[in-house]
């Protein structure tokens, strides 16, 4: 799929903006400062209803304003769509589709597809954990919309057992049907969590199984480094091996796990840990306790890989991601935020070479010439919130 056509009112720095865009590759460049990443910006909200930069909307809307819209025009095989969101800070966001109100805003998911990758995307190697669960769960979005629901499911559930596991956490000297009781509704408690977590869980370890060689073959060919420098990535599940240090991941065959099975797994993992829940008023075992373990020439990426190979993973991560999602479907929209200036010109060229061919890519750069020659295309100039044709 791609974009034919972004306009946006209010949003960040563009008081108001209207860009007709075209498949194939275009470079967005100018000074730093001058509106680039807000525009790719735009363009992952409307697609995945969030921005890769900031977790609330109050920062998206321009300094003043009261409201921002943002509309796009996507083809694909499916035709024509346009889509509209509108952000409205302290009360409900606005999303439309072709012009008709959406009951939902998760509705819109999957209507326009994005990979995009960018500076902050260096969190996904030396982040906390919760980056890459964030990491896994958006690509599930992406690649099934339903999980949005199942992951709002799961977090609510995750947000009342907590409030309750707190609550109950002062009262362990309870006797007799009092503490009966707070048995009992954790108990059912339980029950939801392991209901809700098991086909997130599923999800994320198919998804990882299907990333792994992507993310592999994609860290080869942007590093071109040596063999022994190869990454790798595995799911380490707080249900499935509780306790076990990093070497002791889950079985390749986990991925072949039934939900029903991963259920079970939770609520007995649960049980094991009741005690010291109530202890420390947390949840301890779930898909919100798990971790993507990422390595680089058999360490931890985390606190060892250096900061060109941490580049390179996040960038691996991304383009693997954009492999799996092409497969057996359309392009998404490839999108690549100030990727080139961090690259030495081996990784640059090889990296061109591996995205010249997608649907549509969008570069941004602050210097154009960092961008190889191989990714002609339509060329813009940012300045001052103007956007303006260069070649
Ligand atoms: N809500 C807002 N209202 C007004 N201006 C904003 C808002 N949010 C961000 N800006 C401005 O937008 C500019 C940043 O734009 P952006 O991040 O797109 O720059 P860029 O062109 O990508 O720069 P760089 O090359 O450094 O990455 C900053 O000057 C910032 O002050
Ligand atoms: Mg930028």
């Amino acid at each position: 799929m791609h974009l034919t056509r972004l306009a946006l009112t209010d949003f960040r720095s563009y008081a108001s903006l209207s860009l007709e865009l075209e498949p194939g590759v275009t470079t967005f460049s100018g000074p730093n400062g001058e509106g680039k990443t807000n525009l790719v910006e735009a363009i992952g909200y409307l697609a995945t209803l969030g921005s890769h930069r900031v977790a609330t909307d109050a920062p998206l809307i321009r300094q003043g304003a009261e409201r921002a819209v943002l509309r796009a025009a996507v083809t694909g095989t499916n035709g024509s769509a346009l889509i509209e969101v509108e952000l409205n800070p302290g009360r409900a966001n606005r999303v439309r589709l072709n012009r008709a109100p959406l009951p939902r805003p998760r509705e819109i998911l999957g209507t326009l597809r994005t990979v995009l990758f960018a500076p902050e995307d260096l969190a996904l190697v030396k982040g906390d954990p919760g980056e890459r669960r964030r990491f896994l769960d958006d690509l599930l979005v992406a690649s099934a919309p339903r999980y949005a629901g199942l992951r709002a499911d799961y977090e609510r559930v995750l947000k009342q057992r907590t409030a309750l596991l707190k609550s109950a956490g002062g009262k362990t000297r309870l006797r007799g049907p009092a503490r009966e009781s707070v048995t009992a509704t954790l108990d059912a408690w339980d029950a939801q969590l392991a209901r809700a977590g098991a086909p997130l869980l599923a999800g994320r370890m198919r998804l990882v199984a299907e990333l792994r060689p992507h993310v592999e073959a994609a860290y080869e060919a942007v590093s071109g480094g040596p063999r022994g420098e190869a990454s790798g990535m595995n799911y380490r599940s707080s249900a499935l091996n509780s306790g076990e240090g990093f070497e002791d991941v889950a079985a390749p065959d986990t991925a072949q796990l039934e939900t029903a099975q991963l259920e079970t797994a939770l609520l007995k993992a649960l049980d094991g840990v009741r005690a010291s829940e109530l202890d420390r008023g947390v949840c301890l075992v779930g898909p919100h306790r798990d971790e993507l373990e990422l390595s680089v020439g058999g360490l931890p990426a985390r606190g060892y890989a250096s900061h060109g190979e941490s580049w390179s993973l996040a960038l691996a991560l991304r383009l693997a991601s954009f492999t799996l999602l092409r497969q057996g479907h359309e392009d998404p929209v490839l999108i690549l935020d100030d990727v080139f200036a961090e690259l030495d010109a081996g990784r640059r060229d090889r990296l061109a070479g591996l995205v010249a061919g997608a649907e549509q890519v969008l570069i941004t750069a602050a210097v154009p010439a960092d961008v190889p020659d191989v990714l002609a295309g339509a060329r813009f100039e940012v300045q001052a919130g103007v956007i303006s044709r260069a070649g």
